[in-house]
């Protein structure tokens, strides 16, 4: 039996509905006749796609840069608001691990059970894979983070993670627990929802301080042997040198280099010309990502 990636498996589209029916989530058979374990991406990707409202966390890229920008580590307590599907739940709960704890608040019901149920299939899933268990330590909380004064009472965040529709109104609650000099980053699709939050610290005169906007860009490459139009191997057509104009500019040592040159013993290679450039097709924009740190305030 040959256990597989099942991210890196190209019928991972065609068999997730398959692979993640039933919780707890079993290995599943591909039709190439391997038997594969979902990987940790694989998981997200389905936590993504399992979620009502159709968002969710452009890509991992943009969840692991949040976790840079947090500087999320093992053994550290995080605060999340909103949960959605779970999956930037998920990077968090690897991120802190056994010894680390993360708050999820989710106003939404719905969102709420689903990111429950998303975590307890991973987990699952994990456990059968790797015969040793995911670490039980995510508290998802239906709440409306704005009202969550009571069930955060006494603790202090490493880091907090902010993925929610005015992410503004959750910082007067969220800053009086965030640790001093820790980060709170916040995850929004529109700059001028960049704009609201940073009038919104402006005007309340929040001690945040924004260290910087971004956005994660990728960009694909395609790179594979040419095909003429009838879908046959183009071959590699030699670049046409003018000799007598080379010899003429460099002199008698472009000439004796000609000479000394060996038989080529490699013919098969590099026979096949290469198209080599972006792909046509590029990941969209997914969000801009603000890091916010807790300063002191200023002495007056
Ligand atoms: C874009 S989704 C979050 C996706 C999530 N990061 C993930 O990995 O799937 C935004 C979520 O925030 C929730 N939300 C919005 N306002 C909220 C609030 N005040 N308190 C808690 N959750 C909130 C929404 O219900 C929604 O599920």
């Amino acid at each position: 039996m040959m256990f597989r990636d099942i991210a890196n498996c190209h019928r991972w589209q065609l068999q997730r509905q398959e692979c993640w029916r039933d919780p707890p989530l079993r290995k599943c058979r591909l039709k190439l006749g391997t038997w594969c374990w979902p990987s940790f991406a694989g998981g997200i990707a389905w936590n993504c796609r399992r979620c009502s409202d159709w968002w969710q966390l452009g890509n991992c890229t943009d969840a692991t840069t949040m976790l840079t920008m947090m500087d999320v580590g093992n053994g550290d307590c995080i605060l999340e608001s909103g949960s959605g599907s779970g999956a930037m739940t998920l990077f968090l709960s690897r991120a802190v691990w056994s010894s680390g704890h993360v708050y999820s608040f989710e106003v939404r019901k719905d969102h709420h059970n689903r990111a429950k149920g998303n975590f307890q299939c991973w987990r699952n899933a994990y456990g059968m894979a790797q015969e040793k268990e995911w670490p039980n330590n995510v508290d998802f909380i239906n709440k409306d983070i704005v009202f969550a004064t009571d069930d955060i009472q006494g603790k202090i965040f490493d880091a907090v993670g902010l993925d929610m529709i005015n992410p503004q109104v959750a910082l007067p609650v969220i800053s009086t627990h965030l640790k001093q000099g820790g980060v709170c980053a916040v995850y929004l699709t529109n700059i001028t929802q960049v704009i609201d939050l940073l009038e919104g610290i402006r005007t309340y005169r929040m001690s945040l301080s924004c260290e910087k906007i971004l956005e994660v860009i990728h960009r694909d490459w395609f790179v594979a042997p040419a095909l003429r139009k009838d879908g046959s191997r183009a071959p590699r057509v030699e670049p046409q040198w003018n000799i007598n104009a080379l010899e003429h500019e460099e002199g008698e040592d472009s000439g004796k280099m000609k000479d000394d040159d060996e038989e080529d013993d490699t013919k098969s290679f590099c026979t096949v010309p290469y198209v080599a450039r972006p792909h046509h097709r590029q990941v969209p924009h997914t969000a801009f990502l603000v890091k916010l740190r807790k300063l002191k305030p200023a002495l007056q």
